[in-house]
């Protein structure tokens, strides 16, 4: 199992798309007394969890019940509940005072509240309604799509093209848009999303940040709305974009967790998962400054299938550069954009 960690809190890889039946590590101990009535909703939880029972137990206590229950990554989803509700961001961030004390009556409650959701299989993000991407802390909600760690590369690979004004399609929580608006304090950004509630969380987020004013929300589609988008969206330096670019075939192939509480138009990527890649690709050369940059996350099949598709498109002039393998082995492409005198041909 290989993990990834933002600021303290570690993603397990498994929280990629595919399901990877190795993280599932169940435990031997099957002894809880009472477990088997933990998935019924209208029980009360906190009863099981005893008056004395500290900070420190109640992990111990909830990553069994989550093996027992067969939920993906258990320590963690326990570790990161509890630190939640007790003030902290990880176990380790917690004081040992915190962590040894008798939990309150509400704390217990709101334990079982979170603890109950994620043994529905709702992803530790959506439960605790927050995560860390890079050094921000982004607020979450389901169905909005839950950032992933290999989209840190973008991240990194974006910030080789700093720029004033980046534009990201399909923005989601605005984990990408955000982090670059942080990062380089004179720039501003556009957001593009086809979903209102991640346009929602994006404008959100960025209030939260204290970015809002180098940042334009719009709520469109870019494969229907890419006239209106050029319209309204001036030359820009760079585009990013982590599309939707799952093969349609591969979608049952999702870990469920993915396929029950997270919108699948944040995935599914058409038959050959290029459908928005493709709306990008053509809307790119529009859009674009001279010599500007797209940086796409896309599935390892796709560099070549997009270098063929852009042959075959020469008249968008643009131009493939490089192909940057990510920690989940998928690649990011960077492309460059028209130069003037090609431009003015
Ligand atoms: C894989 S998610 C990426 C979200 C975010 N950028 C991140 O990395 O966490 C893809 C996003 O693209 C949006 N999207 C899908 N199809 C779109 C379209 N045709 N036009 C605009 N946004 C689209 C989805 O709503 C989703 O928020």
């Amino acid at each position: 199992m290989r993990w990834k960690v933002f600021s303290g809190r570690c993603v397990c890889l498994a929280s990629c798309f595919r399901a990877q039946s190795h993280c599932h590590s169940r435990s031997e101990h099957t002894t809880f007394r009472g477990a088997a009535s933990l998935t019924a909703p209208s029980r009360n939880l906190g009863q099981f969890m005893h008056e004395t029972m500290t900070g420190a137990n109640c992990v111990t206590h909830w990553q069994r019940i989550f093996e027992q229950k067969g939920i993906s990554e258990p320590q963690h989803s326990s570790e990161y509940i509890i630190s939640h509700v007790l003030g902290g961001k990880t176990v380790h961030s917690l004081a040992e005072e915190v962590l040894s004390r008798p939990l309150t009556t509400e704390q217990r409650q709101m334990i079982w509240n979170l603890c109950s959701k994620r043994l529905q299989h709702m992803p530790v993000q959506y439960v605790i309604e927050e995560w860390d991407f890079r050094d921000l802390t982004l607020k979450l909600k389901p169905p909005v799509f839950i950032p992933r760690p290999e989209t840190e590369v973008h991240w990194q690979n974006s910030q080789q093209a700093a720029g004033p004004l980046f534009l990201e399609i399909g923005c989601g929580s605005g984990v990408i848009v955000l982090s670059l608006l942080h990062f380089f304090k004179q720039s501003r950004a556009v957001a593009v999303d086809k979903s209102p509630e991640a346009v929602d969380l994006t404008r959100q987020n960025a209030e939260r940040l204290c970015v809002q004013h180098r940042l334009q929300e719009l709520q469109l589609d870019v494969i229907t709305d890419s006239q209106k988008l050029a319209r309204i969206c001036g030359p820009v330096d760079v585009i990013v974009s982590n599309p939707p670019y799952v093969f349609h075939k591969d979608m049952p192939g999702l870990m469920p967790e993915t396929l029950k509480y997270e919108d699948h138009d944040a995935l599914d990527g058409g038959a050959d998962g290029l459908d928005v890649i493709k709306a990008i690709l053509q809307l790119a050369p529009t859009v674009l400054k001279d010599h500007g940059k797209v940086f796409l996350e896309v599935d390892p099949r796709h560099p070549e299938m997009m270098q063929n598709w852009l042959q075959e498109h020469a008249s968008l002039r643009l131009t493939y550069r490089a192909t940057h393998r990510d920690i989940c082995g998928k690649e990011t492409l960077f492309l460059k954009g028209p130069s003037p005198q090609h431009k003015s041909t």
